[in-house]
């Protein structure tokens, strides 16, 4: 069966990107917006397998889209849906901690689970559920990791042998010391206590720090809260240059000014959210991931 991409405007040139890796056509999805806030979603006609591109940062708006696309690509043909979605929106909600509250992991989990054959992320947020499969139970789902292409991108830089590769919490753990090992650094996690949306506390263990360069880690950074926490707590204990390699970059202007006010020296995100700090390309793992589909061709 041919295979195609398509994508909104926001994830045209990662998806374009990817379409070149693949040899495959690339057709983009236009959207009018009415003055009432509804959309009126366009989609080029499909391939048997389509891929939809879509980061779902923004969700609240990108979700219905989304949704609109699918209804259009499935009645135009598409026999088989691929949704390839870097950041997966509303995944950190997966138990309701108060009494009345909505489990949105649940709910993505049955609804994008009804719209695609298979979906495909990367450092999806999983605290208390280890695998995406649970999430979409009867689809075929990955969850990719970024660790190699951030590694591979801050081996780049040189830092210094020395340099300590820091996640603020264990969750951290998996990133960080992979991170690490490929850097052939050392790697410690903090231990994290949220007090609101924007306030964290973040404790390291071990001694002073003398200067030394750090590598902070994590997989998405939000209000900036727990970033903006860590960076202060490092310099604290004497640390020098402070770089910042993440997942998904879903802060906005004013969080990055506090993270570089509190001593990050640069902030290096993924093309996961196009951001200001995306610098870490992503096509290559996502085209190796999405190779079967093409390999199908002559199913
Ligand atoms: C939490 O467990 C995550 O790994 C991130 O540390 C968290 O989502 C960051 O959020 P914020 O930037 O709002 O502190």
């Amino acid at each position: 069966m041919s295979v195609s991409i398509q994508s909104f405007e926001h994830g045209a040139s990662e998806a374009e990107a990817i379409a070149r890796r693949l040899g495959i056509s690339y057709d983009s999805i236009r959207v009018h917006r009415f003055p009432d806030g509804e959309s009126l979603v366009t989609v080029a006609p499909p391939a048997p397998v389509t891929i939809l591109y879509c980061s779902l940062d923004w969700p609240n708006a990108r979700l219905v889209e989304l949704m609109l696309a699918v209804e259009a690509l499935r009645r135009n043909g598409a026999r088989r849906l691929v949704l390839v979605a870097p950041y997966l929106c509303y995944m950190r909600q997966d138990k309701a901690f108060h009494p009345g509250e909505a489990i949105s992991q649940h709910a993505m989990g049955r609804w994008l689970g009804g719209m695609f054959d298979r979906i495909v992320t990367v450092d999806a947020h999983l605290h208390r559920v280890s695998d995406l499969s649970a999430v979409f139970p009867g689809i075929e789902a990955e969850n990719l990791s970024a660790a190699e292409s951030i590694a591979a991108f801050v081996k780049e830089k040189n830092l210094p042998p020395s340099t300590l590769v820091a996640g603020p919490d264990s969750e951290s753990g998996q990133w960080v010391s992979m991170i690490a090992r490929t850097l052939g650094c050392e790697a410690v996690t903090g231990r994290k206590r949220r007090l609101g949306d924007r306030k964290v506390e973040i404790e390291f263990p071990g001694g002073p720090l003398d200067g030394r360069t750090v590598l902070f880690a994590d997989d998405i950074v939000s209000s900036g809260g727990t970033m903006t926490a860590a960076i202060r707590a490092l310099k604290q204990a004497g640390a020098g240059d402070i770089y910042v390699a993440i997942t998904h970059a879903l802060f906005d202007n004013e969080a990055e000014v506090a993270m570089h006010a509190a001593g990050a020296r640069a902030i290096w995100s993924t093309t996961s959210v196009p951001h200001p700090t995306s610098a870490i390309t992503l096509d290559a793992l996502f085209a190796g991931a999405l190779r079967r589909e093409t390999a199908r061709q002559g199913d």
